[in-house]
């Protein structure tokens, strides 16, 4: 059985709860944008690429059942249902850049004379059905210069240890997966001895989602805490760090899950090359550096709590940043599926995407 975090069939959207996993497997519907901006906003889907396909598909539902009136009435209610979207989580970008895509189709098609509405909507449909297919051949894509990058300076026939931090596979994207994909294409070419994934506290991705996948797919990994990555890299050889990204600044400046700034410290000092491994929709271009990425914080019961047992002394303050910002100068390289660039090297993508 294949692991499927989005069901897109026959115009019914429906999701696998991520807050009832490992435990509970349950689908969730999804009946149009309400739905979509509320799975998002609770984590019930989660990761970057996973988060901007479902608020285009919750789209997607109520454009099929639309009434339609007019093109620009049309055009609003699509850009203001695109935008509402985009407000559920703040720091991943991947969902602004397609409702970015997706307004400037709208204002296209609408001034265009020679297309019905009922042509403008079904054009809607078809771009967003396309995404699913994308996303899954990007990962594949990035699933292999990953690998092949991080075996570059492995001698032939060694296997390599990696370190994988939060959720990064086939339940936050439309499949495959990014840095969990580089993982999974090493396992395939028969290269992986093991992968070690941390538990990502407080929402404990790692534990929960990643090893749930890893097992899943019987692909070797070990979980570890967050706190044991200077120990495993001190006693352990490990060839490589690769995580996702929620968003890259134009100097490849990375926000990602909180946690992956102290693991890219951890790694130069122990000489150990970082990387990360993002689609092209995750890079925002128009903003120099991580300075300007929105951090989400989140409630404090995710820290304190553990389903419904509190585990935190009753009184203390928290604070909870979903995400870090690791700088440019900690990366090696960002693995996107048209190659592998060295951060300062990013800007060269601007163009082409
Ligand atoms: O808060 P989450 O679980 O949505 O955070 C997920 C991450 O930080 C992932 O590393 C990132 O979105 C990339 S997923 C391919």
């Amino acid at each position: 059985m294949t692991l499927e975090a989005i069901k897109w069939e026959n115009g019914k959207l429906e999701i696998l709860d991520q807050i009832l996993l490992p435990a509970i497997t349950r689908y969730v519907p999804v009946r149009g944008v309400e739905d979509g901006w509320k799975v998002i906003n609770k984590m019930q889907v989660r990761g970057a690429p996973a988060i901007a396909i479902v608020g285009c598909l919750s789209l997607a539902v109520e454009l099929q059942n639309e009434k339609l009136q007019d093109k620009s009435s049309l055009r609003r209610e699509i850009e203001g249902k695109l935008n509402y979207l985009v407000s559920a989580r703040p720091t991943a970008v991947n969902i602004k850049i397609a409702a970015e895509e997706l307004i400037s189709l709208a204002n296209k098609l609408s001034k265009d004379d020679s297309i019905t509405i009922s042509e403008m909507n079904k054009k809607f449909l078809e771009v967003i059905d396309l995404m699913l297919i994308k996303d899954i051949s990007d990962n594949k894509a990035i699933g292999d210069y990953g690998a092949n990058e991080i075996l570059k300076k492995i001698p032939d026939d060694n296997l390599v240890r990696v370190v994988t931090h939060c959720n990064t596979g086939t339940l936050a994207t439309a499949g495959y997966g990014t840095a969990l994909g580089v993982v999974r294409s090493l396992h395939k070419k028969k290269r992986l001895e093991q992968v070690y994934c941390t538990e990502t506290r407080p929402y404990n991705q790692g534990a929960r989602l990643t090893a749930y996948e890893l097992v899943h797919e019987k692909i070797p990994g070990t979980l570890i805490c967050d706190d044991m990555v200077a120990a495993l890299m001190k006693s352990r050889r490990i060839s490589a760090v690769v995580v996702g990204a929620d968003r890259v600044a134009a100097n490849g400046d990375t926000a990602n899950k909180i946690g992956t700034y102290q693991i890219a410290i951890v790694a130069k000092h122990h000489g150990v090359p970082f990387y990360i491994a993002a689609p092209q929709t995750s890079i925002d271009f128009s903003i120099s550096s991580g300075e300007h990425i929105p951090i989400e914080e989140r409630p404090d019961r995710e820290m304190t709590h553990l389903n419904d047992q509190r585990i935190a002394a009753a009184g203390i303050q928290c604070w909870n940043p979903a995400f870090d910002v690791t700088p440019a100068n900690l990366i090696t390289g960002i693995i996107t599926e048209v190659g592998v660039y060295r951060p300062e090297d990013l800007i060269k993508l601007q163009s082409t995407s």
